[in-house]
């Protein structure tokens, strides 16, 4: 055997069986699973679960041991420096009991495409509520098959528990990028010869960082595990939350990570709540307090803030102080409530003044705990709101459900900027000296950017704005802005910006695809915004940091870096939100192509995704982060996105140094 031909041997021994495309189990190259997995960061005190798994696929690239999983692995835990001990005599717990699955995943496209799955069988167990309270590193070891070994580094964080901040106000722009902020200032504020007149809200932050949005096991990201990661300072994978997704199939036993406002709740006892445009159980609003590997069990997530399903918390207080946003097919008793359950009524019952319109809204009191659901599904955007408002009536939104067996349209509907300030007077008021946390989303960034549908997208990030805007104003008028952090991130970004302007009108005029492209002009030919001049005879009443022409003839040439096919013709859609894509007579249902009705007079862009993508999908690009008030600074630089749960929690003062809360007199611990 040559040198070469042996060195060849020598690596494709060494090289782990790692899927890509689609894998065994995320954060689990090896056989054998930790999770938390190695790398994992703590908070001193922050409850969790920790999950061990031994793998034996029974057949497939990676079959082992006749697929007959090692029942009598063990594990260790070592402090560096200190005494290694089992897990169960580290915590002070019972051993837990063995747990036996099995499940299947295709290692790649070509099995998929064969129906070939490999099937892995597998033993586990999981030792839940733990907590390590003294900083330090320390190595999880799960030993198995008589000798193989997998080890997970944990950093527990420095420990920080005094509180310096009052209140936090948490802004996510869901899938706000630089590049959107950029364009959003363009048509919302005017320039002369270069130089912007006004400014956004963002604009004017004293602080700005950069947060990477990767995945525990995927560099794209979805919003469930990043809005975890920011909410517990956990990775997680694509559509889980609250916990680390292990091979089960109960979406609801994976290991938990106790997130921001269960923690803010366990030891400081605060007020928190929730403000979203989209529907409330969507994965933004409800990682707040949702714990499954799957994003998709709406009701049960509406079920677990309600009932604050990890009881961590032993305050008698469970739940939300205000919810506001869409979503009501998870609250009117029918299939996609819990159980077919009436959680309007549940809610109700546990003390939350409900109010389903915007007169309503306005007119709550601040003391009691608030529920505001004012739409099926995600709230219309603001464009349809308040330009295009013709649109809502064809929304079949009614947040009663269907009214003698119809469901009409949301018609009195707040804004973000209502929801957020009602939201911050009940907090305000019911958390008092003890403060609270706000999370407040401007949802329709991303799923406007989902549809390319820019000009949807875009006024939204302007209400967003605004809503901040607001927000620091009423901050200041209620004498709270010297003792509240505001922060405006988001959670991923898309692959989205302007390249040029374009004539509306040229392009309109042109008969063919390539004729239609010269309209788009570039660097010199793109020429000043127009969306800041008023249009002869319109007047849209929306407000300064609005653009008061939407449809002008010059608009944004802006485009997407991952698109199904799609129609171009860079104008607003003013009938409603838009379709790019869909479905033709004589394919298959889910081979798509551009939406024939869509743009009819613009020129095709060919897709660069898989053409069962009806949408754009998320990008890799680093998102910014914004921040004034108390540890302020701390924000600066790069970082990744489970740092803004550390520094938030540590401006909060939320590390433990010891098992006894020390600051709630009366209230006992127990044991974990
Ligand atoms: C299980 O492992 C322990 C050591 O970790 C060993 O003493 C024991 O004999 C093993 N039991 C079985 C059934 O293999
Ligand atoms: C593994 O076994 C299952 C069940 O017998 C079978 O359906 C599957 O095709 C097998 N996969 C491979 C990769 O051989
Ligand atoms: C929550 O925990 C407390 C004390 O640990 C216990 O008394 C109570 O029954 C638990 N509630 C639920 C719903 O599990
Ligand atoms: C708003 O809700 C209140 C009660 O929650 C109801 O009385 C009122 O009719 C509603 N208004 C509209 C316009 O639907
Ligand atoms: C709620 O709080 C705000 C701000 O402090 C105050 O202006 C408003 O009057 C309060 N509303 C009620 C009903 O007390
Ligand atoms: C480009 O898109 C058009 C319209 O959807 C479609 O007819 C055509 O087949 C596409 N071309 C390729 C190479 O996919």
């Amino acid at each position: 055997m040559g040198k070469v031909a042996s060195l060849a041997a020598l690596a494709a021994s060494l090289v782990l069986v790692a899927g890509q495309t689609y894998q065994r189990l995320g954060a689990c190259p090896s056989l054998g699973c930790v999770l938390p997995p190695d790398q994992s960061d703590f908070l001193p005190g922050q409850y969790f679960d920790l999950r061990v798994e031994v793998h034996a696929p029974v057949n497939g690239s990676e079959a082992y041991n006749n697929g007959k999983p090692d029942e009598n692995f063990s594990v260790t835990i070592t402090k560096k420096g200190g005494k290694t001990k089992g897990i169960a005599e580290f915590f002070h717990i019972k051993e837990p009991k063995l747990e036996k699955w099995d499940f299947s995943w295709y290692e790649d496209l070509f099995a998929e495409d064969a129906g070939t799955p490999s099937v892995v069988n597998v033993a586990a167990k999981a030792y839940r509520r733990l907590a390590i309270y003294e900083p330090g590193t320390y190595t999880v070891e799960l030993s198995y098959y008589g000798g193989k070994k997998t080890r997970a580094e944990w950093v527990v964080r420095p420990l920080a528990t005094k509180k310096r901040a009052k209140n936090v106000i948490l802004f996510i722009g869901d899938g706000m990028t630089t590049n959107m902020i950029t364009a959003a200032r363009l048509i919302g504020h005017k320039s002369i010869n270069g130089k912007y007149q006004s400014l956004l809200q963002l604009d004017k932050f004293p602080v700005l960082g950069h947060q990477m949005t990767h995945s525990l096991d995927s560099y794209i990201t979805d919003s469930a595990n990043s809005a975890s990661a920011l909410y517990s300072g956990h990775k997680s994978t694509v559509n889980a939350m609250g916990v680390y997704a292990d091979s089960s199939p109960d979406p609801f036993d994976d290991p938990k990570v106790e997130t921001i406002v269960e923690i803010l709740r366990r030891v400081w006892d605060s007020a928190w709540g929730a403000v979203s445009t989209a529907q409330i159980a969507d994965a933004t609003p409800i990682a707040l307090t949702g714990h499954s590997r799957s994003r998709y069990q709406y009701g049960a997530l509406v079920d677990q803030a309600l009932n604050s399903v990890t009881n961590y918390t032993w305050t008698n207080q469970k739940g939300p102080d205000v919810w506001f946003g869409g979503g009501a097919e998870q609250f009117y008793p029918g299939k996609d409530s819990y159980k077919g359950e009436d959680y309007y009524a549940k809610f109700a019952a546990a003390g939350y003044d409900i109010s389903l319109n915007k007169t309503s809204l306005l007119e709550l009191g601040n003391s009691s705990k608030a529920l505001g659901i004012f739409c099926r599904s995600h709230l219309p955007v603001w464009l349809d709101r308040n330009v295009y408002k013709d649109n809502l009536a064809d929304f079949t939104n009614d947040p009663r459900g269907a009214q003698g067996g119809k469901q009409g349209p949301a018609l009195d509907l707040p804004g973000l900027k209502e929801m957020t300030l009602k939201a911050v007077d009940i907090l305000h008021k019911r958390g008092g000296d003890k403060g609270f946390f706000l999370m407040s989303e401007g949802a329709s960034i991303d799923k406007q950017m989902h549809s390319l549908d820019y000009d949807r997208a875009l006024g939204d990030l302007l209400e967003l704005d605004d809503t901040v805007r607001a927000t620091i104003a009423h901050l200041k008028a209620i004498g709270e802005l010297e003792n509240t952090l505001v922060i405006v991130t988001a959670d991923h970004g898309h692959g989205f910006d302007v390249f040029g302007g374009v004539d509306t009108k040229y392009l309109s005029a042109q008969s063919t695809n390539r004729a239609k492209r010269r309209a788009v002009g570039v660097y010199q030919n793109s020429g000043i915004s127009q969306y800041t001049t008023p249009a002869e005879g319109v007047s849209y009443n929306t407000g300064a940091h609005f653009p008061v022409n939407w449809d002008p003839r010059y608009t944004l040439a802006q485009g997407f870096g991952a698109s199904p096919d799609h129609r171009e013709n860079f104008r607003v859609h003013k009938d409603g939100p838009r379709v790019p894509a869909t479905e033709i007579d004589g394919f298959d249902e889910d081979d798509l192509f551009a939406n024939p009705e869509d743009n009819v007079d613009g020129f095709v862009v060919n897709g660069t995704l898989s053409t069962d993508e009806s949408q754009g999908v998320h990008s890799l690009t680093d998102v910014p982060v914004f921040a004034m008030g108390p540890c302020q600074d701390s924000f600066g630089g790069v970082y990744g996105n489970i740092d803004i749960f550390y520094k938030i929690a540590n401006c909060l003062g939320l590390g433990r140094p010891n098992a006894k809360p020390g600051i709630l007199p009366g209230h006992g611990h127990g044991k974990y």
